[in-house]
């Protein structure tokens, strides 16, 4: 992968997707992984997506919609094998939460995992839920060739947003 290395602490989300999926492709040869522009890398190796909206998340009752720039790309076989994860975004409901990311189509959107939200910390003026617990959702089965079963764990997930509500400036 190359791509500039982000601080840990930056808001956004933090994944690293599914690392055996990961370590699969990387024994592969002319595996690619393509980080696009609004993602990085994290330090430990995890891809970092930027914040790009959280005027639908409701900082009082935590919850609602926050989206992230960006994505990455997945590719072997010689083609044959693409996963491209963009444009995430996470609903959080008391009763349910969900990973969504652009339909492979580039038109709609895919429920990919479903989340286990678990505890937030308050770390300074950053709200962050640390290693979110995640499970693969059945109607994103096929963009891994249907080898993983709908609740397979995927890696946990690190969100940070602002504690404080956005200033227009901070939203694009
Ligand atoms: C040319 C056709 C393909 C061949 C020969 C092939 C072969 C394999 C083999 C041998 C494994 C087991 C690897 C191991 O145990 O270390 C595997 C795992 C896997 N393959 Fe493929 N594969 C093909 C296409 C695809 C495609 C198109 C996808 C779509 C995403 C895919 C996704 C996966 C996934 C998700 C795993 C499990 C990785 C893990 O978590 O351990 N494969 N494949």
């Amino acid at each position: 992968m190359t791509n500039e290395i982000v601080h840990s602490a930056d808001t956004g989300m933090a994944w690293g997707v599914k690392s055996s999926f990961r370590r699969y492709l990387s024994a592969m040869p002319g595996s690619q992984t393509e980080v696009q522009p609004g993602s990085g890398v994290t330090a430990a190796g995890d891809i970092f997506f930027t914040l790009a909206d959280v005027t639908s998340f409701d900082l009082g009752s935590r919850s609602g919609s926050i989206r992230f720039r960006g994505g990455v790309k997945f590719t072997g076989h010689s083609g044959l094998l693409q996963v491209s994860i963009m444009h995430p975004s996470i609903t959080i409901d008391a009763s349910s939460s969900v990973l969504v990311v652009e339909a492979p189509s580039g038109h709609g959107s895919l429920e990919l995992a479903a989340l286990d939200m678990g505890h937030h910390v308050i770390d300074g003026d950053v709200l962050m839920w640390p290693d979110v617990r995640t499970s693969l959702s059945e109607a994103a089965c096929f963009l891994f060739n249907d080898v993983y079963p709908p609740g397979e764990p995927l890696d946990p997930i690190t969100v940070r947003v602002p504690a404080a509500p956005p200033t227009a400036s901070a939203v694009s």
